[in-house]
C-alpha cells in the first residue's frame, strides 16, 4: 500500500520537488548551529521543503503545514523534527544520569514521557536517541550519551527507540526516533568536539557500533550522521559507511539526515572545492536529508543536468523521506501531532512530573558516604553553599528542549519542600567559572551567569561565617549547564573557577562537609573525595531535580545510581574506561618496577571506577557459582550469586557481570559487561540472582573479522562495580 501510494506520488513531482523533500529547515525558537535558514515560508509554498525543526507548539507548527497543504502544488506534509534528548518540557536528568540509574524500564518511561509531550506539542520527529560511547571526559558531549560502555548503551538505546516510537509509529502520541551520531563521534581525538576519529575496525564492531545497530535494531526509522572524520573519510560523506555498512551490511531502510551543516563542512575537510562538489559527495555516500546547508536544494539539478549523479538517486532519497512521513501517518492527518486541548493536558501535567522526580531520583550516585553523614536530619541547621544552590536552569542541563527553567526546583527550594523544618542560611561562596572569556561564551550561548563582582576571597569568607554557625555543610558545585554539551569540551576537569578553593576553606571549619555535585561529565575529583565527608553526584537532574536530591539527601529515598563513565584521578589518565587491554607489561603495584606500563606522577587506576556506585545500606555477595565448569557450543550456563542486605536501610543494587576471555587469536578487554539486574531488598534480605550466559555472549570480531566465540578458558566476574567483582572460571567448549 505505502509502496503504490508513494509511486503515484513521486510520479507526479518534478525533479525541483524531489530535491525539495531532501531540505531540513531550522526555523522558529531555538538555534542549533552556525546559521540559520532563510526565506522559509516561500520555499515551503514552491515545494522545496521535506522538514522543518526547531519549530514547536501547535499552533506554530500548524502555520507551517497549512502552508505546505494548502500553499505548495502536491501537498506534502512536512516533517517536524526537535532535539528532544531528555524529555520536552518535562526534563528528565541529562543522559548520562538516566544511564546511572541502570534502570531500563524508568529510562523508557522518560521516552514515553518525552514522546507523548513532543507530540502533543506539534512535533513528530525526535533527534534522540543519541547512543555515541564516549571515554574522554573532556569532550562535552558525553553529557548527552550514555557512557562508556558497549552493552549498557546499546541496551539503553533500545529501550529509548521503545519509548519514543511505541508499537505504531502512526500514533498520535508516538514520535519518529532518530539515532545519532553516526558514528563514532564520541571518539573525537583529546575529546574536542568536531575532532578526528581514527579507530581499528576490530574496535569500532566489537566496541563502538553495536549500540546503532541496537537502536536500528530496535525499529529507529532514522539516523543522523556525524560531523566527525573517519579513518579519512567524513561520516557524511563516507560511503562505505553510509551505504556498505549502514544499508548493505545492517538492511536499514529509513532516512538518514546530516547533522546541521555537515555537507557544507565537507570543504573544511577536504572533500571538494565547493557545495556544487560535496553535495555530489554526500548523495554518492548514501544521505537523503540535507539539515539546513541547502547544498543540495542549490546543486542536485545543475549536477543531475550535468550527468554527475543521477535522478534515480534523488529518487530513492526521495522515497525514504516520504516513506518516513507515510509511516507517521502524516498523509492521513498532516495535523495528527498539533492539537492544542492534548498540548494543554499533556505538558508538563504532574503525572509528568512526579514521573520525573520518581526517574531522578534513581539517577543519582552517592560517591563517598564517610559515618553515615548522609542521609542529613530533617531538623537542625545547614550551611547552603555555592554557585548552583539556587540555580534552576543549571537543574535542566544542556539540550534541555522546550524545558522552562522557571519550572525547575533548584537544590535550594527541594531542601525546603522535603525539609522544612530545616533551618537553611546560605552565601554563594564562588563564581562558577573565573574565566570571563569562557562566561562570556556560556552568557552568548543561552547561559544566564550571573557574576558576583566580589573578590574571590571575599565570597569565601562570608561562606565560611555562615558555615560556622550551622550544624553541616552542604556545598552544591559543579560545572554550569553550557559547560558540556556540543562544542563544550574542556581541557582541565576539575571543579571551575575557585570552587575548590570554596570546598578548602569549608574543610577548615571542621563541619561536616556534604558535597553535591551538578556536572554533566566525569570530573578530576581527588580532593573531593579526600576531603568531603560524602559526596552526591546528580548531574543536571532535571525540572524536578531540586526535589529529587533533596529526597535522596534526607533519606526519602536511597540513592542507587552507578556511574557509566569512569571517573579519573587527573585528566591525564584520559582517555579512561575500564574495558580496557592489558599490554604487554601491565603494573600490577610494583612500586619501584620500571618497565611496566604505567604513569610515574598518578596511579592507573581511576578515582571510580565504572559501574561505582554506593547506597544508605550495604550488600554483601557470594562468590558466583556456575551451572557447569564448560559452556558447550551453542549452549549457555548459569551464574548465581547471593545478594544480602547487610545494612540499616531497604535500597536497591546493581548486580553486574562481566566476562574477560583470556586467550584468543586477537587479545581481548580485562573485562567486559555483558548482563546486570537491578534488585530492591529490604534490610536483611537475601536474594539469589541468576544469569543465563550464552555463547552469543562471548562473541568478538577474530582475527579475520570473523565474529565468533573461540573455544578456551574464560572468567565470569559478578560484584557490585567494574572493580569489586569475585570471578569463577569456565570453558567454552566446541
Ligand atoms: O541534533 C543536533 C545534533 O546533535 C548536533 N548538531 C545540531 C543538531 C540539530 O540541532
Amino acid at each position: 500500500k505505502m509502496k503504490k501510494f508513494i509511486d503515484d506520488l513521486m510520479a507526479k513531482m518534478t525533479l525541483e520537488e524531489k530535491i525539495g523533500q531532501l531540505n531540513l529547515v531550522s526555523v522558529g525558537f531555538t538555534v542549533t548551529g552556525p546559521v540559520v535558514s532563510e526565506n522559509v515560508d516561500e520555499k515551503i509554498t514552491k515545494g522545496l521543503v521535506g522538514g522543518v525543526f526547531n519549530t514547536f507548539t501547535p499552533i506554530a507548527v500548524r502555520k507551517l503545514q497549512e502552508k505546505a497543504i494548502s500553499q505548495s502544488r502536491l501537498k506534502i506534509p512536512l516533517l517536524f523534527g526537535y532535539d528532544v534528548i531528555h524529555g520536552h518540557r518535562t526534563i528528565f536528568p541529562m543522559p548520562i544520569g538516566l544511564a546511572a540509574s541502570w534502570d531500563l524500564a524508568a529510562i523508557e518511561r522518560s521516552a514515553r514521557i518525552s514522546a507523548d509531550e513532543a507530540s502533543a506539542d506539534g512535533l513528530n520527529w525526535v533527534l534522540s536517541p543519541m547512543v555515541d560511547i564516549a571515554r574522554d571526559a573532556r569532550w562535552g558531549r558525553i553529557s548527552e550519551g550514555s557512557g562508556e560502555d558497549t552493552y549498557l548503551t546499546s541496551q539503553i538505546a533500545k529501550a529509548m527507540v521503545h519509548g519514543y516510537q511505541g508499537a505504531d509509529l502512526a500514533a498520535y502520541n508516538t514520535v519518529m526516533a532518530c539515532v545519532k551520531h553516526f558514528a563514532l563521534y564520541g571518539a573525537a581525538e583529546a575529546g574536542r568536539d568536531y575532532n578526528t576519529t581514527d579507530m581499528s575496525d576490530r574496535r569500532m564492531f566489537d566496541e563502538y557500533l553495536p549500540p546503532y545497530k541496537a537502536a536500528l535494531d530496535a525499529g529507529a526509522a532514522s539516523v543522523m550522521s556525524s560531523f566527525n572524520d573517519i579513518n579519512g573519510v567524513p561520516a557524511t560523506g563516507n560511503k562505505w559507511l553510509m551505504t556498505d555498512l549502514l544499508r548493505k551490511q545492517w538492511g536499514f531502510d529509513g532516512l538518514v539526515v546530516t547533522d546541521y551543516t555537515a555537507i557544507n563542512e565537507l570543504i573544511p575537510h577536504g572533500m571538494g572545492k565547493n557545495e556544487y562538489e560535496v553535495a555530489k559527495v554526500a548523495l554518492d555516500a548514501g544521505i537523503d536529508m540535507d539539515m539546513v546547508g541547502e547544498v543540495f536544494l542549490q546543486h542536485l539539478n545543475q549536477l543531475v543536468k550535468d550527468g554527475k549523479v543521477t535522478e534515480e538517486q534523488i529518487n530513492v532519497a526521495c522515497r525514504r523521506i516520504l516513506e518516513g512521513k507515510y509511516k507517521l501517518g502524516l498523509f492521513e492527518d498532516p495535523y495528527r501531532y498539533a492539537n492544542e486541548q492534548r498540548a494543554k493536558e499533556t505538558l508538563l501535567k504532574k503525572e509528568y512530573r512526579d514521573a520525573a522526580r520518581d526517574i531522578a531520583r534513581r539517577t543519582l550516585v552517592l560517591l563517598k558516604n564517610q559515618n553515615q553523614t548522609l542521609p542529613l536530619k530533617k531538623t537542625g541547621s545547614i550551611a547552603l553553599v555555592g554557585p548552583l544552590v539556587k540555580s534552576q536552569i543549571d537543574q535542566l542541563g544542556n539540550w534541555n528542549g522546550a524545558g522552562d527553567y522557571k519550572q525547575a526546583i533548584s537544590v535550594e527550594q527541594g531542601i525546603r519542600n522535603v525539609a522544612p523544618n530545616v533551618k537553611i542560611t546560605y552565601a554563594k561562596g564562588a563564581n562558577i567559572a573565573s574565566d570571563t572569556l569562557m562566561l562570556k561564551r556560556l552568557n552568548a550561548h543561552g547561559g544566564m551567569l550571573e557574576i558576583d563582582p566580589r573578590s574571590p576571597q571575599e565570597m569565601i569568607r562570608e561562606a565560611v561565617q555562615v558555615a560556622k554557625k550551622a550544624e553541616v555543610v552542604v556545598a552544591v558545585v559543579g560545572e554550569s549547564q553550557g559547560m558540556t554539551g556540543e562544542a563544550s569540551s574542556r581541557a582541565d576537569i576539575t571543579l571551575p573557577g575557585h570552587q575548590l578553593d570554596l570546598l578548602k576553606a569549608l574543610k577548615a571549619t571542621g563541619k561536616p562537609l556534604v558535597v553535591v555535585l551538578m556536572n554533566g561529565r566525569p570530573l578530576a575529583l581527588e580532593w573531593e573525595n579526600d576531603n568531603a565527608d560524602a559526596m552526591l553526584e546528580t548531574w543536571f537532574a532535571g525540572t524536578e531535580g531540586g526535589n529529587a536530591i533533596a529526597d535522596v539527601l534526607f533519606g526519602n529515598y536511597n540513592p542507587s545510581g552507578k556511574i557509566t563513565a569512569t571517573f579519573p584521578v587527573s585528566v591525564g589518565q584520559l582517555p579512561i574506561y575500564y574495558s580496557h587491554k592489558a599490554t604487554g607489561r601491565p603494573y600490577a603495584g610494583q612500586l619501584l618496577d620500571k618497565y611496566k606500563s604505567r604513569y610515574l606522577d598518578v596511579p592507573n587506576e581511576p578515582l571510580y571506577p565504572f559501574g561505582f556506585g554506593l547506597s544508605y545500606t550495604s550488600f554483601s555477595y557470594t562468590a558466583p557459582t556456575l551451572s557447569s565448569s564448560t559452556m558447550k557450543a551453542g549452549g549457555n550456563l548459569t551464574v548465581s550469586v547471593q545478594v544480602k542486605n547487610t545494612g540499616n536501610f531497604d535500597g536497591e543494587e546493581v548486580v553486574q557481570l562481566y566476562v574477560q576471555d583470556l586467550i584468543g587469536s586477537v587479545s581481548r578487554p580485562v573485562k567486559e559487561l555483558k548482563h546486570f539486574k537491578k534488585i530492591f531488598l529490604k534490610k536483611g534480605e537475601t536474594q539469589t540472582v541468576t544469569f543465563t550466559l550464552s555463547e552469543e555472549d562471548l562473541k568478538f570480531h577474530d582475527i579475520n573479522m570473523n565474529y565468533v566465540a573461540e573455544p578456551g578458558d574464560f572468567k565470569v566476574y559478578v560484584g557490585t562495580n567494574s572493580r569489586d567483582v569475585q570471578a569463577a572460571p569456565f570453558t567454552l567448549v566446541k
